[in-house]
């Protein structure tokens, strides 16, 4: 064997995930909010946070001032841990590595976040989608208490809500799921800002629930920082693997001086909720698409009649990028995913998007430039 070849033949299969070059006006494609810090006083006061931290030295790998504040902040109690990630994605990393025995697995609804089965991959460790419902997303409880009797998985991820459906599973169908898991279960809380419902309160009441967290949905997704929480029997040998100076002293820094400012990054989460609610309203009023349920800070809309590569590309041109999911799994046939941006920013979608549904033709085909009747969705 020479060269290449000598890399895993499952990872030359893999195609890299795919993160758009960027530079349109209007970027609505990866659930990023989008508000800067508020105010003048705010950023300067950051600024002068950032500039007394010593970047000459390596950071404290226990995050002691940044890590009080998170536990306080999520209320955790003496007996929950705290371990902290460069993004939540790194922390997915840790906890499929710590388990990836021979033999391991890593189950989750499908469709979710691929993140939770590229890694699998990455792991050498096999993966077990089970079908959410295909006409609602709602999970299959007993589809998945079958799936979890017949492959015993080591670890279980639940988007909570899901991305990319944006729906918000019952709690007791969850607990169904946890009750009979025999493995971690990691109840994965990236959109808890925009759904308002959380297990952190919980934990403990069952041994192997863990959950996770990130700032990256509250405005600081170029920070980097993901929380795990959970009983200190799973991230204490979580915390084995990670490399010591995994969280960077400025995004230390940063993210301990966000959370004394949280009231800051609630007030902008609720102004995205409230988007949320009217934009699903004004979309809903097409017959062309079908707006998804959300509990998050993105809807998902399906396309009828009309093409949602063609609808992206339509966007694209006007300069506002989405996440096309067509072609990425089949429950997501014809289907776009919008997060939720500014005002001014949904209504430049809104428009853009009505532009090209009033374009199709009865037989799904966009119709001529400028047979727009109406410039709203
Ligand atoms: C469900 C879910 N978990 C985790 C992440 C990763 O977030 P982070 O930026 O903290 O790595 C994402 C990002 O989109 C996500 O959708």
């Amino acid at each position: 064997m020479s060269g290449v070849e000598r890399i895993r033949a499952e990872i030359r299969e893999l195609t890299a995930y795919p993160v758009p070059a960027g530079g349109e006006a209007v970027k609505l494609d990866a659930m990023e909010s989008p508000y800067p810090w508020p105010d003048e006083h705010l950023r300067e006061a950051w600024l002068q946070c950032l500039a007394a931290v010593s970047v000459n030295r390596y950071p404290d790998p226990r995050a002691p001032a940044l890590s009080e504040r998170l536990r306080a902040h999520l209320g955790l109690g003496a007996d929950q841990r705290l371990v902290l990630g460069n993004g939540s994605d790194e922390l997915i990393q840790l906890i499929t590595l710590a388990l990836a025995r021979p033999g391991a697995s890593v189950m989750a609804p499908e469709p979710t976040f691929v993140m939770y089965s590229m890694i699998a991959r990455f792991c050498g460790v096999a993966y077990h989608g089970v079908p959410l419902r295909g006409d609602d997303f709602g999970l299959d409880v007993w589809a998945f208490r079958e799936a979890i009797a017949e492959h015993d998985p080591d670890v279980i991820f639940l988007s909570w809500p899901n991305n990319p459906t944006g729906n918000l599973w019952p709690r007791g169908d969850v607990e169904a799921i946890i009750e009979v898991a025999r493995g971690l279960v990691v109840i994965d809380e990236a959109y808890q800002p925009f759904a308002q419902d959380s297990f952190v309160e919980d934990l403990g009441r069952w041994p192997h629930v863990v959950v996770l967290r990130t700032l990256s949905k509250l405005g600081l997704a170029g920070l980097r920082l993901g929380a795990l929480v959970g009983p200190g029997a799973w991230l204490d040998e979580i915390d084995k693997l990670r490399l010591p100076y995994n969280v960077n002293a400025l995004t230390q820094a940063s993210a301990a001086f966000a959370l004394e400012h949280f009231d800051v990054l609630a007030e902008q989460a609720a102004s995205v909720r409230a988007e949320r609610e009217r934009m699903a309203v004004a979309l809903d009023v097409r017959p062309e698409l079908t707006v998804f349920p959300s509990a998050a800070n993105f809807l998902l809309v399906r396309l009828h009649g009309g093409d949602a590569r063609a609808a992206h590309e339509e966007l694209l041109a006007g300069g506002i990028r989405v996440k096309c999911l067509h072609g990425a799994h089949p429950a997501l046939a014809q289907c776009l995913r919008l997060t939720v941006g500014t005002p001014a920013e949904n209504a430049q979608l809104e428009a853009r998007l009505g532009r090209y549904l009033d374009g199709l033709g009865g037989d799904g085909e966009a119709g001529p430039p400028g047979a727009s009747t109406s410039s709203t969705v």
